[in-house]
């Protein structure tokens, strides 16, 4: 059989209205626009209001991508939502988004990974895509964090906003798609970042709060990163080197930059956007690589690193040619060099 490759014909995105800066909590809260920048990189994000549950802002994403692409929900084969914070148990996010867009009755399911959500989500799709078994898959991240946000613990409380990312995977014959990627849990460190279910939906008691330990979280993640990205480089046969761009799940910045100083690269290589978005977990990636690409920074064609880590503990890496380069022009035929007659 004829391998299989996918490529990226669509993405995009979907942020709730409310921006919320550093300067508005400083009114609610212990804290100050300077620290939030200085410890993290953010100076504001967006707030979902009630009516925008994490399926809404999924839905959303889907069909900004969709049309992006050009597409229509009914020409779509599989959902997979990477998410973690959801209003229901059960039915899944993507069942309710597969819903709202109006797709076929195709496959919908959910993959819980923390903030490597789409990270898991997306090699997973492509395994579908290489496999022969799909041939239009649509990945999100999407989360409504900040419903979980304990408001009277400041560390954790300034980091998150909301917002849903979405791309579409589609097969191809021509060569692109992933490359490599690596995916690890550890289990041992579940307490490092943690939220108790709650019996009632959307009446959150005390300790149905997102919790967790920053200080063991940014050093897990600053070791990990870079060994994530070599691990993924290693299976695909790559080097840095062939890496336009990476795109890091957007945690803190003082983890990007360490993680650029572990791999020995300018932080000018990664995409960032944590200053108008905070940490939106499963959504951060696609959010980013919404963000280069509209900028014109990230060529569609462009081979990317993604990076994560989040609860469980989870991480991942995957590295990916989002398109085929179109394909070489034919070479000129050599011109003659005129020899002079004697
Ligand atoms: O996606 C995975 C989810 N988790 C994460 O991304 C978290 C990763 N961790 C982090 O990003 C950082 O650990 C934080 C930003 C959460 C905290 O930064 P830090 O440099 O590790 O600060 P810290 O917790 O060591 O706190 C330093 C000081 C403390 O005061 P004292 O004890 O030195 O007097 C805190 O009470 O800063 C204080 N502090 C604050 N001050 C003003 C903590 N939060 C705040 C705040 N405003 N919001």
């Amino acid at each position: 059989m004829q391998k299989r490759y996918g490529k990226i014909v669509g993405y995009g995105v979907f942020t709730p209205e409310q921006v919320v800066t550093n300067f508005d909590l400083e009114k609610q809260w212990d804290t100050s626009n300077d620290w939030i920048v200085q410890r993290s990189g953010i100076h504001e994000r967006r707030f979902a209001s009630a009516d925008e549950p994490t399926h809404v802002l999924a839905a959303k994403a889907a069909e900004s991508a969709l049309e992006q692409a050009g597409l229509e929900a009914t020409d779509l084969d599989l959902i997979i939502v990477g998410t973690c914070l959801t209003e229901y148990f059960t039915p899944s996010v993507a069942c309710l988004v597969q819903a709202a867009i109006g797709a076929n009755h195709i496959p919908a399911y959910d993959i819980s990974a923390g903030c490597t959500g789409f990270i898991y989500s997306l090699s997973t799709a492509y395994q579908f895509i290489e496999t022969g078994a799909f041939k239009r898959i649509l990945v999100i991240g999407a989360e409504n964090i900040t419903r979980f946000l304990d408001k009277g613990d400041r560390s954790t409380a300034i980091l998150f906003g909301d917002a849903a990312g979405a791309v579409i995977i589609e097969a191809t014959d021509e060569p692109c798609g992933l490359h490599g990627f690596m995916l690890g849990s550890d289990g041992s460190d579940q307490d490092v970042i943690r939220m108790n279910t709650s019996s009632d939906r959307g009446n959150f008691d005390e300790g149905h709060y997102i919790l967790f330990q920053g200080q063991r979280v940014f050093k897990f993640a600053s070791r990990v990163l870079g060994k994530a990205c070599n691990q993924a480089l290693e299976h695909a046969g790559l080097t840095l080197d062939d890496v336009d761009w990476i795109i890091p799940h957007q945690a803190n910045v003082r983890i990007i930059q360490s993680a650029a100083r572990d791999m020995g690269i300018s932080i000018d290589r990664f995409m960032i956007n944590i200053d108008k978005y905070g940490n939106t977990s499963s959504a951060s990636i696609p959010l980013a690589l919404y963000e280069g690409l509209e900028s014109g920074k990230i060529k569609p064609t462009d081979t990317v690193m993604m990076v994560a880590f989040g609860a469980g503990l989870t991480w991942g890496a995957a590295v990916l040619q989002l398109a085929p380069k179109p394909a070489e022009a034919a070479l000129e035929p050599k011109t003659e060099i005129a020899v002079p007659a004697d």
